[in-house]
């Protein structure tokens, strides 16, 4: 090799996701059971036949196939502003708005507006691993909030405070968290946002889950000086079942949107047109589809609450929530990586390992209940009881 790989890139771990998959070639079954996959959060109902009907109308459309302006159609923001007004009781404005490739994006959007090489950002433990990743990949610092479990891994203002340092850009947090499902109550919410006022630093809300919750995940978008250090991370690919289309958005104030266009036009140029389509057509017509799903999906976490807890199971249920439950693994001499590859060969089940979620998580795992059907969770959780005892 002739050249040098950025040192910063050099560090970040491998994908997750992948690595798990990848052990699915090593079964030495494989093909025994059915496959039970917990690994990558992605509901398991497709979006409405509506939906793709409206698009096969738009295909043929050549206008379609060119690029939008870089912040997306302005027919499409206001739509996505009209959903805001009506989940969450206030919006933001369209030039607030930019549509992004998934959450993803806006997430790196947002960090290289805020932060420089050398910079710090504040995390909550467990920490979504993307975030990790990426700030790692930028030469920014990922400061790490400690996990509680008593509290589900509730961000503590107090410990939070204790981490500021003269390099801290943001708080980074997650809400309904990924990976314990943790939602962070609006009242705390608002004191977050008070905290990275004080401090002069910018409270980074990733809300990529927010379709599973009911009522209004918080009232920041009413205060009328939300844009002053508010960034909120949007993906609509959970909320519509659109996770491979990459339809997100970042909102913040129109200044902070102003220089993400700069990055978003050497990065992506645009969302593309039909995922535009898509997601407007899904913030103006789907909110009931939206809801029976949100139903569904509790029903889904209340059964596997019913089932998982018992006796003879030795996988201890920490945290849960929305999409994903956070439980301890009874193998004190495994990593987490250790016991979700055991899970995968022994019991054809994926799972993500806690440490992927940070330092010292190896007694976790992370498993996405919301990806099978409420008739798998008994089979999915008797694996887990059999797999114990052994
Ligand atoms: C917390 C969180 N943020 C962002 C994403 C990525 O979302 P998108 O598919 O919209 O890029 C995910 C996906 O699982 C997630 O869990």
């Amino acid at each position: 090799m002739r050249y040098n790989f950025s040192p910063y890139v050099e560090q970040v771990c491998f994908p997750p996701i992948s690595e798990v998959r990848s052990w699915l070639a090593e079964r030495p079954d494989a093909g025994c059971s059915e496959l039970i996959d917990l690994c990558q959060a992605v509901p398991n109902y497709p979006p409405p036949a509506e939906l793709t009907a409206h698009l096969q109308h738009l295909i043929d459309d050549p206008q379609q196939s060119r690029y939008s302006p870089d912040e997306g159609l302005e027919e499409v923001r206001r739509e996505v502003c009209d959903w805001y007004r009506r989940h969450y009781g206030a919006a933001p404005q369209p030039q607030e708005i930019c549509l992004t490739i998934g959450a993803s994006q806006a997430f790196w959007l947002a960090m290289m507006v805020l932060c420089r090489a050398g910079d710090e950002v504040i995390v909550q433990l467990p920490a979504y691993f993307d975030h990790s990743m990426g700030l790692q990949a930028l030469g920014v610092r990922p400061v790490y909030a400690p996990f509680d479990p008593q509290c589900g891994g509730l961000p503590d203002l107090a410990t939070l405070k204790t981490l500021m340092t003269p390099k801290t850009r943001a708080l980074l947090l997650v809400s309904p968290s990924n990976p314990t499902g943790t939602v962070i109550p609006p009242e705390t919410i608002e004191a977050l946002l008070a905290l990275a006022n004080q401090h002069g630093i910018a409270l980074v809300l990733d809300e990529t889950y927010n379709a599973f919750v009911d009522g209004r995940p918080h009232h920041l978008f009413a205060n009328p000086d939300w844009q002053e250090n508010f960034v909120h991370i949007a993906s609509f690919g959970k909320t519509f079942s659109l996770t491979g289309y990459r339809a997100g958005a970042l909102v913040a104030d129109a200044s902070f949107i102003h220089h993400a266009l700069k990055v978003q036009d050497s990065m992506v140029v645009c969302q593309p047109r039909l995922t535009q389509h898509a997601l407007a057509y899904g913030c103006r017509n789907l909110d009931a589809w939206v809801a029976q799903n949100r139903f569904m999906m509790q029903q889904r976490h209340d059964r596997f609450k019913e089932l998982f807890p018992s006796k003879e199971n030795r996988f201890k249920l920490v945290a849960s929530g929305g999409f994903f439950a956070w439980v301890h693994h009874p193998w004190e001499r495994l990593s987490g990586r250790e016991a979700a590859r055991r899970m995968a060969l022994e019991a054809n089940l994926l799972v993500l390992p806690g440490e992927v979620f940070g330092p010292g998580l190896e007694p976790y795992l992370r498993l996405a209940f919301g990806n099978i059907d409420e008739t798998l969770l008994p089979e999915a959780v008797a694996r887990f009881v059999a797999l114990g005892q052994k």
